[in-house]
Formats: C-alpha cells, sequence, structure tokens
C-alpha cells in the first residue's frame, strides 16, 4: 500500500485491485472479532454474581449487538463483498483461546481488557490510514465503537475494584502466542480459503457454566409470595401494585436463560441474534426496572426471592459434571420462544395495560410508567417470535402450521392452571392461612407498600382481569 506525504494514510487500492478495497477485509476481520465477543459474552455472562453486573453484561451484549450489525452493515455497502465474508481460521484460533479460560474472571479479563485493546489500536489505526473523505462512513462507525469500547473499559476498572483478581500469566501467553500469529492484526491476515474460521466456540469444549446466583436471593417455601398475590390480583389494586414490580425483577432470569439461546444457536442467522440480543437487554432492564421499583417501596429481594421452586424459567439441566449446562436442542429453543412469545408476553397484556391504566389513575405514576415502557418493549418482543418462530421450527424440522391456535389452547389451559391455584389458596384462607408465613409476608409488604405509596383508588378501583398464568 502506498503511503500519502507524511501523514500515515494509505491508498487503499493497488495496481492489480478489482472493486474492493483492501480496508474491507480488515472490516471483516474486525466484525468477526467483534461478533466473537457477543458470543463470548453469552457464554461467560450468567457468571456475573451481583445485581448489577448481571444488567450490565446484558448491555454490553446490546452494545456488541450493535458493533457487528454497523460494521456488517457497512461491509455489505461495498459490492461483491457480504457481510458473512469468511476470514482466516487463524482468528477463530485465537477467540476460542480466549473463550477456553480456566475461570471466569480470566475470561472477563481476556473479553474486555486484552482483546479489546487490541481491537482499539486496530480502530484507531484503520482512522489514520484509511481516507477519512472517501470512506467517512466507516470513520463515523469505527468513532461510535471506539465510544462503546471505552464505556466497557471504564466499567471493567471499576469491577476490577470490588472483585480483584491477577489474571493467570499462562493464559496472558497462550493469548498473546495467538496475537503474534497474526501480527496483532496490523495487516489483513492472508489466509487459505479452505479453512476459514467457525463462529467462536463450536470447534471447543467450552460449555457455558450453570448460572451464579446468590443463594440468599432463592425462596424455598411452599407457596412463593407471588400465589398470594395472585389470589386478590383481580379484586385489589394494592395486590397487584406490589406484583408487578416482583415479577419484572424476576424478568432478569429470562435474560440469563437468553445468553444461552444465543450461544446456542450459532447456525442461525445473525438478523435472529440482533433481534434476540435485544430482546434479553430489554428483559434484564424489565429487571432492573422491577428491582429499583421495589426498592423505592421498600421491599428487598431477600424477602421475596429472585427464584423460587416454582419459576417457569428456572434452571438448566447440568451435564454429569455437575457444572456446566447441556446445549439447547433446537426442539428447546422453538419451544422457549414459543413459550416466551406467544403464551407469557402474548396473555400478559391485558392484565399490564390495566395496571397501567390503575396506577395512573390512582397516583402512582411511577408505577404507571414503569408499565408503560414495558409494554411497549413487550409490543416489539411479540413479533419477534412471529418473525422467527418458522425458522426455528424448521431448524428443529418441528410443524408450525397452527402455531397461533395452539398458543391459544395453553394459554387458556394456563388460565385455568392458575384459576385453580387462587382456588385452592381461597380454601386455606382463614383461620389456616394466617399461619403460612408467605400469606403473612405477603400482608406485611402489602401494608409496607400501602404506607410508601397509597393509591386514591385502592378502595373505588374496579375488579379486573385474574392473573393470566
Ligand atoms: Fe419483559
Ligand atoms: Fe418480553
Amino acid at each position: 500500500m502506498t503511503t500519502i506525504n507524511s501523514s500515515k494514510q494509505k491508498i487503499q487500492i493497488d495496481r492489480h485491485s478489482g472493486k474492493i478495497p483492501h480496508s474491507v477485509q480488515k472490516l471483516c476481520e474486525l466484525c468477526y472479532l467483534e461478533h466473537s465477543i457477543h458470543r463470548m459474552l453469552c457464554g461467560w455472562g450468567n457468571q456475573f454474581y451481583a445485581w448489577d453486573d448481571k444488567v450490565a453484561v446484558c448491555s454490553h451484549v446490546w452494545d456488541q449487538a450493535c458493533i457487528v450489525e454497523s460494521l456488517r452493515n457497512r461491509i455489505s455497502q461495498f459490492p461483491g463483498v457480504t457481510a458473512d465474508q469468511p476470514v482466516s481460521a487463524e482468528l477463530e484460533s485465537l477467540v476460542n483461546t480466549v473463550l477456553c479460560a480456566a475461570d471466569f474472571e480470566d475470561a472477563i479479563d481476556g473479553i474486555y481488557q486484552i482483546v479489546n485493546t487490541v481491537l482499539v489500536n486496530r480502530y484507531l489505526d484503520f482512522i489514520e490510514q484509511v481516507s477519512a473523505i472517501h470512506d467517512a462512513p466507516t470513520h463515523q462507525i469505527i468513532r461510535q465503537i471506539v465510544a462503546t469500547k471505552d464505556l466497557q473499559r471504564r466499567w471493567r476498572s471499576e469491577y476490577r475494584q470490588r472483585v480483584a483478581h491477577t489474571t493467570d500469566s499462562g493464559y496472558l501467553k497462550r493469548i498473546s502466542e495467538h496475537f503474534e500469529k497474526v501480527e496483532y492484526l496490523k495487516q489483513p491476515t492472508i489466509f487459505d480459503k479452505q479453512k476459514t474460521a467457525a463462529p467462536l466456540g463450536v470447534n471447543t469444549t467450552f460449555r457455558p457454566l450453570a448460572a451464579r446466583i446468590d443463594p440468599t436471593w432463592q425462596t424455598r417455601s411452599e407457596h412463593d409470595v407471588l400465589d398470594w398475590i395472585a389470589v386478590d390480583f383481580a379484586n385489589q389494586i394494592e395486590a397487584r401494585q406490589l406484583f408487578w414490580p416482583i415479577g419484572y425483577m424476576r424478568e432478569l432470569g429470562l435474560a440469563m436463560s437468553q445468553l444461552h439461546w444465543i450461544y446456542d444457536s450459532p447456525d442461525m442467522p445473525w438478523a435472529f441474534h440482533f433481534d434476540e440480543s435485544r430482546h434479553l437487554w430489554d428483559e434484564s432492564r424489565h429487571g432492573d426496572s422491577g428491582y429499583t421499583r421495589m426498592k423505592e417501596l421498600g421491599i428487598t429481594i431477600n424477602e421475596v426471592g429472585f427464584t423460587h421452586s416454582r419459576d417457569l424459567l428456572g434452571n438448566r439441566e447440568t451435564n454429569c459434571d455437575g457444572k456446566t449446562v447441556k446445549p439447547i436442542l433446537p426442539t428447546d429453543l422453538y419451544e422457549s420462544l414459543f413459550f416466551i412469545g406467544m403464551i407469557a408476553e402474548t396473555g400478559h397484556f391485558k392484565v399490564k395495560r390495566e395496571a397501567y391504566a390503575d396506577f395512573r389513575d390512582g397516583g402512582d405514576l411511577a408505577s404507571a410508567e414503569m408499565m408503560l415502557y414495558d409494554i411497549i418493549d413487550e409490543t416489539m418482543h411479540v413479533q419477534y417470535a412471529h418473525q422467527w418462530l418458522p425458522a426455528l421450527a424448521k431448524r428443529a424440522a418441528l410443524d408450525h402450521t397452527g402455531y397461533e391456535q395452539r398458543a391459544s389452547q395453553i394459554r387458556k389451559q394456563k388460565q385455568l392452571e392458575a384459576d385453580n391455584r387462587v382456588a385452592t389458596l381461597k380454601q386455606k384462607q382463614k383461620p389456616n392461612h394466617e399461619s403460612d408465613p408467605t400469606y403473612q409476608l405477603y400482608m406485611t409488604l402489602r401494608d409496607r407498600v400501602r404506607s410508601s405509596c397509597p393509591l386514591s383508588n385502592a378502595a373505588s378501583c374496579p375488579i379486573r382481569s385474574a392473573k393470566p398464568m
């Protein structure tokens, strides 16, 4: 490549060039590496322990998805180049080495510190070397990416102040050796067209670990506090005012599962991973919205539990090592998206709209606002289900015909089961219910919410729909 005068800018074609500037190959390599980071975060992300870190990694997954999407869009604007352009298998070896850390904290340093630092340097090289006039659209994308990487760098150094760790020297050495093989990506990597990179992880024995959950966030009593809240759900707006923050808080558990939906579907098109990245980020935000509202109302996570033995979003089956989780089979992924989109998300619109209007009219605008943003997100999530279920059914060799009728029948069945649970608990009421510690907890929390944020329509609000599942 020719250098222009004294600047570091280089002409991106030579005498033998066709229609594609040399810089495009570099963009393809950067895109593969960014996509690999996205997959690494999905593979390791459920190991964060603190609430805020769990929420943060979900937002980093979405950041990464936006980086990959912007690079793919730019790459596909060059004639004859596709966003899935093959890159060297050496890059796959490199990222697999980062993925296969001996422990989670090493992986965090590998991803956030080592790989990201090299990538930022290569982005800065790109800006120096490629014309800012001819290739201004790429410059604009890279400026945004570097800003995002800087936020992640700051986040990691703040995390390391809380969670001290020394990276294993053998791990650092293995990564350095791989970077040296590809000259730290300073030049486009020459490669054999027969040996191209597969998605990160597929040629390794790496398996995600079972989710790390603070044991004090788990309730093991016979009843979940939500069971007792469900008894009054339709009749008492105060029960719903208590229900929604807790219900939303637990949606972070769904986001943790969705990390694995993405990791275990490397064969699905990027557009699916992009949509599901948004979906999981939204669910993590719903979790955080609920938790924030809980705290405002004086409710702690230890009292109500993040998980409960009857949770639908519960734990994944582990392999015989008892630590790593089994892969999500194509049928499981279809059924998971079917259940979330067609049953849970579709089935809750009515009660959410009722709660929004009732909280707004009763003067609890903070709860109403939380409901409204969620309803907007959920409308998009249901569209993802309609859009992606046909492809997931095909991938799983499942018959997808009549899926809306099937969903409608299951929603009816879930309503019946929920109504029966309520009826059983109602029979238990007076005098026996008072001895149930979960019922006592419900009463305590309801009184606390009432004094923290009284509703003007507590007595006048009409009867609404029962809890749908
Ligand atoms: Fe949600
Ligand atoms: Fe959702």
